[in-house]
């Protein structure tokens, strides 16, 4: 099955809300990108947002720049369904983020919560980074959160590659990416699971 049609079953079989990843509020992605003092036109991209409501809760606080992409239509539909008269604040992209084509250096913050460790083989990482290089500014910020190294071995019905700090320092390295912070983050499903999650803010050289 492609990822595509992977992911466009699970939001149709699924409630938005009974995924795993679900989150009423997109608290620690929102600490996080406060933390970098930005502007509110600062271009913000959240990739593999599916329907996550960070989007909703970054327009609430005034940011007015935000591109939210993911490979699955349907997730992306419920987001806007959910937004109604302000979905056209936002440029939306249906695509795959590894063979998109990014208009480069564009973004001043790249989000990803749970996309990465997806990809499992390291020439999708190498490719993911790639992306990464070429889409975010120089200076930018790329804030990525993973399953931790003792967090879940799964998603999705999907393997998943669980990193350390210190693994995702080596994946977003030296002399590309400059390592910031990071912070610990414990997510309970609705199914009252306990996942947890490392969280890693770098910046762009
Ligand atoms: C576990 S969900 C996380 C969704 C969202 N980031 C959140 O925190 O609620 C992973 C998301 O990544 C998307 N995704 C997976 N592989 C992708 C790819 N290659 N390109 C774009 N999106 C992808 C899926 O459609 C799904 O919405």
């Amino acid at each position: 099955m492609s990822t595509e049609t992977h992911w466009n079953r699970v939001y149709t079989d699924k409630a938005v809300t009974q995924v795993s990843w679900f989150q009423l509020h997109a608290s620690q992605s929102i600490q996080l990108i406060q933390s970098l003092k930005l502007d509110f036109n600062a271009a913000i991209i959240d990739v593999g947002a599916g329907a996550s409501i960070l989007a909703d809760e970054l327009l609430d606080l005034g940011y007015n720049h935000l591109t939210v992409l993911d490979i699955s239509n349907m997730a992306l539909q419920q987001s806007q369904q959910r937004l109604g008269d302000r979905a056209h604040l936002i440029d939306w992209k249906v695509a795959n983020l590894l063979s998109v084509e990014l208009e480069p250096e564009t973004y001043q913050v790249w989000h990803d919560r749970a996309v990465f460790h997806f990809l499992t083989q390291p020439q999708d990482q190498k490719r993911y980074i790639q992306q990464v290089k070429t889409a975010v500014q120089p200076l930018g910020y790329v804030i990525v959160a993973t399953f931790a190294e003792d967090g879940p071995v799964q998603c999705s019905g999907l393997e998943v590659q669980r990193y350390s700090v210190a693994q995702l320092q080596q994946q977003f390295a030296e002399p590309d990416f400059r390592f910031i912070s990071s912070v610990q983050d414990v997510h309970i499903t609705p199914n009252q699971q306990a996942q947890k999650f490392n969280y890693v803010i770098f910046q762009k050289r």
